[in-house]
């Protein structure tokens, strides 16, 4: 079992991370955790509880640990306050205390709620991370980020709230539909791309390998992320400056799923384009040289096909000026300088924006 640490000011844990680890789930919790009957509560969803339910519970029986599960509606519709207070009321009726520990099993959707109910049940509590879609192994377990959204906005309610221990179990991705998959595996270019050339190396080497979900090839690209993850996060918790360099390719992207009312593009799909359209600011701004940006558009297109972009550039260019990571009225652009190495930049005209999506829609038409 690999062990990768986290350590943040307000608290320090590990990444557990092996092929099959969900079958010995429990047995690390007991030991990691020391735990001396606390009672667990799995916050998770009918469809994953149907692929990898009896698993976990198997695998926390044989550990001899007190456990309940709490199934939740999923889905990005049902990530709101209601969905976290019902939860709340059965947390109560289950006799759920302070010393009660929550077990997040799900993908980014159920680990923000789960996270956020951890973080204001009773004022908090704990939690543990068991991510079961790529993107949320190798994006959202890790880092604390939790919350719900509001009718007016994504996550614009939530709190940090780090669990006790994350445990990845790569091969949990298997039952995940091609495209969510997919998704996921932008997020790990996105790691490649910002501190990583090895790892981009080898998604550029082998995507009928990782395509075909081969199990070393999978955990190889979720070892590699979740590393840069855990790395960049123990440097900055709270997203302050370093943190940032993970928006590669989020401004423009956040831009496109806003654009298309969250209905269009899942988020890495989104991401995907984003990172094609952040290449092409790097050259034009002179960043980058049109080898890295030739190298970014391919590699994406390879693990393509993505939904197409809408058609006004300009449209789009405008949106990004209300992202939220906007600081002062100023875009930050996370932009490559090579492959594995960003830099930030706040100077990039509307002009080359419009440019850049421009580009990004003549390569969709192509598609
Ligand atoms: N906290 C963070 O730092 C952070 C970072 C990135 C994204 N996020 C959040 O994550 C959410 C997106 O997460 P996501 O992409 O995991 O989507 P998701 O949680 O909506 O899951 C996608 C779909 O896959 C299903 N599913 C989950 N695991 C499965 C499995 N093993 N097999 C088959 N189906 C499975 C789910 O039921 C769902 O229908 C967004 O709400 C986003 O805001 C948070
Ligand atoms: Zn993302």
């Amino acid at each position: 079992v690999k062990r990768i640490p986290v350590i943040t000011e307000s608290h320090h844990y590990d990444v557990f991370l092996d092929a099959g680890l969900l079958a010995e789930a429990g047995a690390l919790l007991r030991s990691e955790l020391k735990l001396q009957g606390e009672k667990l509560v799995v916050v998770s969803a009918e469809t994953i509880w149907r692929h990898w339910g009896e698993a976990l519970a198997r695998s926390l029986d044989i550990a001899q640990l007190q456990w309940h599960s709490l199934l939740v509606p999923d889905g990005e519709q049902a990530k709101n306050f209601l969905t976290v207070e019902r939860a709340a009321e059965q947390l109560v009726a289950l006799s759920a205390d302070r010393s009660t520990i929550l077990v997040a099993f799900g993908g980014g959707v159920i680990g923000d709620m789960a996270g956020f109910l951890a973080a204001i049940y009773m004022r908090g509590i704990r939690v543990i991370q068991i991510p079961t879609t790529l993107l949320a192994q190798v994006d959202a377990s890790i880092g604390g980020k939790t919350g719900v959204n509001l009718a007016s906005g994504k996550n614009l309610i939530g709190s940090f709230h780090q669990p006790e221990c994350v445990i990845i179990d790569p091969l949990l991705t298997n039952t995940l539909d091609d495209r969510e998959f997919r998704a996921g595996l932008f997020e790990v270019i996105k790691c490649g791309i910002i501190t990583d050339p090895s790892l981009f190396q080898l998604l550029e080497s082998e995507p009928d390998r990782i395509l075909a979900r081969e199990p070393a090839y999978v955990t190889r690209c979720v070892e590699a992320s979740v590393r840069i993850k855990s790395g960049i996060v123990s440097k900055d918790e709270r997203e302050s400056g370093l943190r940032r360099v993970l928006n590669y390719g989020h401004t423009i992207g956040h831009a496109l799923e806003a654009d298309t009312h969250y209905s269009h593009f899942l988020h890495g799909e989104a991401v995907a384009w984003g990172m094609i359209a952040a290449a092409q600011i790097g050259t034009e701004v002179g960043i980058s040289d049109e080898g890295t940006a030739q190298r970014i558009r391919n590699l994406i297109l390879r693990y393509g096909p993505l939904p197409p972009v809408p058609d006004d550039s300009a449209r789009i260019a405008q949106v990004t000026f209300s992202d939220k990571k906007t600081i002062d009225g100023k875009t930050h652009w996370v932009l490559a300088s090579r492959i594995g190495s960003v830099e930030i930049c706040s100077k990039v005209s509307f002009g080359v924006i419009t440019n850049a999506i421009t580009h990004i829609q003549k390569i969709s038409q192509a598609q």
